[in-house]
């Protein structure tokens, strides 16, 4: 197939460019946007065939539910059974990088929420996505438009590697703000459960619903033959090819193991900012200043596709902590360093 790969820069002009990708989603062809979160590679998600596309784009097995996006909060009725919980968030996170589940309603095809009887909504807030759905005008399913196993692409040349020759078209928006996918959380009557952690941090939603629980799954590994609260969470996630490790300890004492073991041996690093002039530069990727955690985000998964180029053997990082966006990090670098864990 060939795709057509087109460059969105000014964000004035990109109403009358969208309008040849609205037609392709609404004909159930196949585009990847821009969001704020990372790329998604969308199909109009009320038809049966275009899931299946995205499934064989992507490599995904398909009992692996699609997130479906909408242009306004409210379209969410037409779509899911809401509640005035949902309100409540849609009232304080959308547009923006959340994902709600709810009981689905009939029209949503079973093969876009691999069978289940829910279905995921987000209203995203990239204006480039929100007027792509606006124009098709109908529900994008869309999940992170990387092939299935490689970390969710933040920038065009990414998707271009894992998508060109898979989809129709590719529109490159530069690069995604937040870096990390939307925060997931199901609605359980008036309570909450966290799938998946992201910008929108546990302490936020705890100030709209008073009882929010963690799924187990977001720190832990799923015992064998457990049964996940959501489908992703079984599958291995962003694996880079090298043995990646996460150091546990004081800051100054994991930076001395970086240091020794860089020495000895072909490791890579992935460093705070002020490490940066201790560490051998060439097998050494900065993710952000050790407090900021919002550029950490947006750096990881590029840091880890970049790791993955030099040729290490193993690659190390410090075990982020689990405050605020700190839990969302620590989720996707335990996921992607398989739980290996060592202490310094
Ligand atoms: O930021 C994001 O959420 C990006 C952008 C493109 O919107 N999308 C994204 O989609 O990350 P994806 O498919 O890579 O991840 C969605 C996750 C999967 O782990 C899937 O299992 C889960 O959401 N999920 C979707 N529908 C579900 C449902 N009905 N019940 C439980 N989990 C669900
Ligand atoms: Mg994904």
């Amino acid at each position: 197939m060939d795709t057509r790969i087109i460059r969105i820069i000014d964000k004035t002009e990109y109403s009358e460019k969208l309008q040849d990708a609205a037609a392709i989603i609404k004909s159930g062809g196949l585009v990847v946007f821009p969001s704020e979160t990372v790329y998604g590679l969308g199909g109009n998600g009320l038809l049966a065939d275009a899931a299946k596309a995205i499934y064989s784009a992507k490599g995904r097995p398909s009992d692996n539910p699609l997130i479906i996006h909408i242009a306004e909060p409210k379209d969410a009725d037409k779509y899911a059974l809401t509640s005035d919980v949902y309100y409540r968030l849609a009232d304080a996170f959308m547009p923006g990088p959340l994902t709600v589940i709810m009981p689905k309603r009939d029209c949503i095809p079973s093969s876009v929420t691999g069978g289940l009887d829910s279905v995921a909504v987000r209203c995203p807030s990239h204006p480039i996505a929100h007027e792509l759905i606006k124009q098709a005008g109908v529900p994008i399913a869309a999940p992170s438009a990387n092939l299935s196993g490689k970390p969710s692409p933040t920038r065009a040349s990414y998707v271009c590697e894992d998508m060109n020759g898979r989809v129709d078209m590719i529109i490159d928006g530069g690069e995604c703000e937040i870096g990390l996918e939307s925060t997931i959380v199901k609605i359980d009557g008036d309570s909450l459960t966290l799938l998946r952690p992201g910008a929108i941090t546990y302490d936020a939603l705890c100030c709209v619903c008073e009882n929010v629980n963690i799924a187990p799954a977001v720190l832990e590994k799923l015992a064998e033959n457990e049964k996940p609260l959501s489908p992703g969470m079984k599958y291995r996630h962003y694996a880079p090819n090298a043995d990646f490790i996460l150091l546990d300890g004081a800051p100054d004492e994991v930076l001395a193991f970086m240091i020794k073991e860089q020495r000895e041996g072909n490791c890579a690093i992935l460093s705070y900012d002020e490490e940066l002039s201790s560490l051998d530069r060439s097998l050494t990727i900065p993710i952000g200043a050790r407090d900021d955690l919002a550029t950490q985000a947006k750096r990881l998964f590029t840091a880890l596709r970049e790791a993955d180029k030099l040729d290490a053997s193993k690659i190390y990082a410090h075990l982020p902590s689990l405050d605020g966006l700190g839990l969302a990090l620590y989720n996707r670098m335990i996921r992607a360093a398989a739980h290996t864990i060592k202490k310094v």
